[in-house]
């Protein structure tokens, strides 16, 4: 059995225009160590699947329909303490923006020590001799617990989050757009820290970017969402080097750019689409090259076109037999 399953996770937004559908209907599964990514376009509905997961949706957000099964249980039914039990200590997410979110007046150290004292029931002795060896593996010298997030670099604010995350060893770290609010040298060091921690501690891990390079070195399958769907999702490798989605192909053709620059190519120009009440065909239909009428109406279904590589496409043929 997989450490996580999602079977038709739908997660709408109730809005003063109406209901927003941004998370519509996808299915994904997730074993103990393994890694998969989360990509696609901003607004394509990465974090509201994530917050899903942890039930953590602000208040005018729920789920519509679908399963989320987490060591065999029914996320939908689990609630009070055993769901804030089940946040900590099995699944542990790492927020877009968090290393700004740190309390500045409050020690680092501490902040970490609270949470372990709390979900672990130790006492503050066991817990900062655990805060100390976080502080090694994410690489931040111990003797700095002591200091407080103003005399951090970002990127080792980041490193504290990291670390605040694997505070009660996690089964599942998600991690939202970790290296975005970073420099570019900075975020390789952090990716790698990300990719070494994952194999070492065999932590299932859901790393979201809308930056693939992110995604193509920390993770063993792709899921790239657009307009709330997964279009496509595969092995990393074959996401890579086989993609089938116009979509798809159009966010790889502009990969690795030798400029370095990380801009939509111009082959999926526009816009996605509105999410409230979108349309009854394929979501893509009006950056899509490969587009004919049958698409404005026909909704494409993700299909296996080949084992274990998916994809959500009228002209994508499904593996026969
Ligand atoms: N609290 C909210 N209320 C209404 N709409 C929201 C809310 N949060 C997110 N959305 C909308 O849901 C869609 C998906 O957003 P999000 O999951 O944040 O995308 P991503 O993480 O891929 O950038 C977007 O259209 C966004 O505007
Ligand atoms: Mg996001």
């Amino acid at each position: 059995m997989a450490l996580l399953e999602i079977q038709g996770l739908r997660t709408y937004f109730k809005t003063q225009e109406g209901t927003l559908q941004a998370v519509d209907g996808i299915d994904f599964n997730l074993d103990k160590g393994q890694a998969l990514g989360l990509a696609g376009e901003s607004g394509c509905g990465k974090t509201t699947a994530a917050l899903s997961i942890m039930k953590l949706l602000p208040a005018n957000g729920y789920i519509a329909g679908g399963k989320i099964n987490f060591m065999g249980q029914d996320m939908a039914r689990v609630t009070g303490d055993k769901l804030r039990a089940i946040r900590w200590r099995d699944i542990s997410i790492i927020f877009q923006g968090a290393m700004n979110a740190l309390n500045p007046v409050k020690r680092v150290g501490e902040q970490i020590i609270e949470p372990i004292i709390l979900h672990e029931k130790v006492d503050e002795e066991v817990a900062l001799k655990r805060v100390k060896e976080l502080f090694e593996m994410v690489g931040i010298n111990p003797s700095r617990i002591r200091e407080y997030p103003h005399e951090f670099s970002g990127g080792m604010r980041q490193r504290v989050m990291i670390a605040m995350a694997l505070a009660c060893k996690p089964r599942l770290v998600i991690a939202d757009e970790p290296t975005t609010a970073l420099d570019v040298m900075i975020q390789a060091q952090i990716i790698a820290l990300l990719k070494s921690l994952q194999k070492d501690l065999d932590l299932a891990m859901i790393v979201i970017s809308h930056d693939l390079s992110v995604l193509a070195e920390t993770c063993d399958v792709l899921a790239i969402m657009y307009a709330g769907k997964i279009v496509e999702r595969a092995p990393a490798g074959e996401v890579f080097y086989d993609p089938h989605h116009p979509y798809t192909r159009g966010l790889i053709a502009a990969f690795p750019n030798i400029h370095g620059e990380k801009k939509m190519p111009a082959s999926i120009a526009g816009n996605p689409p509105n999410l409230i009440n979108p349309t009854k065909g394929c979501r893509f239909y009006d950056r899509c090259f490969m587009k004919q009428d049958i698409c404005k109406t026909k909704e494409p279904p993700l299909v296996e076109i080949k084992p274990g590589h998916w994809a959500a496409c009228n002209f994508v043929p499904p593996m026969k037999g």
